[in-house]
């Protein structure tokens, strides 16, 4: 679980990230923008000429209140960012589990946080940082991480969230020696963070996410899925602009192809990687696992792609660990889906609103369970036997 990953994402950021003392600049009118509900988008604050202090950012987003904590603040809240309190560690740096409560600031409720603390020596910098503080200090939505608040202090760049109990979904899906995670479950995190996708395209100021895999979907203690990591957001294309232009960053295996080649970014982007998502909970299998690349001498996705829309091949795709207990009909459902939203072509990919709807009436189980197969042999004495 501690183990530093090294991404394709980590990779490029090398050559883009900084983490020089970097006054936010940020003008007062863009933050009283935010009473009448406009958001404010990241080229806002990384454009602007004034040198307002970050502090600034503790006031009211969208009456969500961010708290400026001290680095003290959350030493005391992680005991010391203790090694028994690590929760994991991602390309930004450590994440410690916490817990903040009105002693440490008034009026703060007394709840389990999650502390992830930037790696001064990591790949990730102050840009990220930033962009977290601005997407998800303002979007609230339940499919959605909620941001507590967030340190700045000399070169130190912290984020306090809302502790998820379950950790990732990557975590959960993957972990071996533990019971397959059922169907039912499945499907309630597939609709859950294609909700929070879904809002992030159909808002205002549509946001583009960029980094959806299994690590960045985290999970409360009944399942519910919510979006983390707004680092690599993007705002939407504006007016009459159909893509947004952008340096190529992501995780191997989950950025869509076009936006591969050609750096062109759209909505459709997070339906291929939602795609990829989808295809991890049908088959419980990563799509980067070096190993059995090589026995298939080809990508999960390339692998999986004809046998989606087949029905009779289907069984060879779905988790085995799930032994047969699954709705066929709803298996083949959420197959087509997937394989729709991994079309080569970003036009023909549907919506996150598709996605939700599709998804919607495959939660509930009226569907006949295939079950293991049980064989019933009559033996000489004319008993039957089940094998
Ligand atoms: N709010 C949270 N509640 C509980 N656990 C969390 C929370 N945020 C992160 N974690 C844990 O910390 C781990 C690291 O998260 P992080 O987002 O930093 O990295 P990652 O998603 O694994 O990798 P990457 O840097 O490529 O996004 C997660 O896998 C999860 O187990
Ligand atoms: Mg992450």
């Amino acid at each position: 679980m501690t183990t530093k990953k090294v991404t394709w994402k980590s990779m490029i950021l090398i050559l883009n990230c900084y983490k020089s003392k970097y006054p936010l600049e940020e003008s007062k009118e863009q933050v009283l923008k935010q009473g009448s509900f406009q958001r404010l988008c990241l080229s806002d604050i990384s454009n602007s000429s004034s040198t307002q202090a970050i502090e600034d950012l503790s006031i009211s987003f969208a009456g969500s209140k961010l708290y400026a904590f001290t680095l003290e603040e959350l030493k005391e809240a992680t005991h010391s960012f203790s090694w028994s309190n690590m929760l994991g560690e991602g390309g930004f740096g450590p994440v410690y589990k916490g817990f903040v409560d009105d002693k440490l600031r008034q009026g703060l409720k007394a709840q389990t946080v999650a502390v992830k603390c930037l790696d001064l020596d990591g790949l990730q910098g102050h840009r990220e940082w930033l962009a977290e503080i601005i997407f998800l200090g303002q979007l609230r939505h339940p499919h959605l991480v909620k941001l507590i608040g967030y340190c700045y202090e000399d070169e130190h760049r912290l984020l306090v969230y809302e502790y998820m109990p379950r950790g990732s979904l990557e975590n959960q899906l993957f972990r071996r020696y533990s019971a397959a995670m059922p169907w039912s479950t499945r499907m309630k995190i597939a609709l859950g963070a294609a909700k929070g996708l879904a809002f992030l395209h159909e808002a205002d100021k549509p946001v583009i996410y960029r980094d959806f895999k299994a690590s960045n979907v985290l999970l409360d203690s009944d399942y519910t899925a919510k979006l983390s990591d707004f680092g690599l957001a993007k705002d939407g294309p504006e007016g009459e602009e159909t893509h947004v232009t952008t340096r190529i960053m992501g995780t191997h295996g989950y950025a869509a192809p076009e936006y591969i080649m050609t750096g062109h970014l759209t909505t459709k982007s997070d339906v291929y990687s939602y795609g990829v998502v989808l295809l991890e909970l049908l088959t419980g299998k990563r799509v980067v696992d070096k190993s059995l690349q090589s026995k298939r001498g080809k990508s999960l996705v390339e692998w999986a792609r004809p046998m989606l829309r087949d029905p009779k091949k289907l069984h060879r795709i779905i988790d085995r660990r799930l032994e047969g207990q699954f709705p066929m009909k709803g298996a083949i459902k959420v197959a087509m889906l997937a394989f729709k939203c991994l079309c080569h072509h970003p036009n023909p990919r549907p919506s996150m609103s598709n996605v939700v709807k599709i998804l919607e009436p495959l939660q509930d189980f009226d569907d006949v369970f295939i079950g293991p197969f049980v064989y019933v042999a009559v033996n000489e004495n004319g008993d039957k036997d089940q094998i």
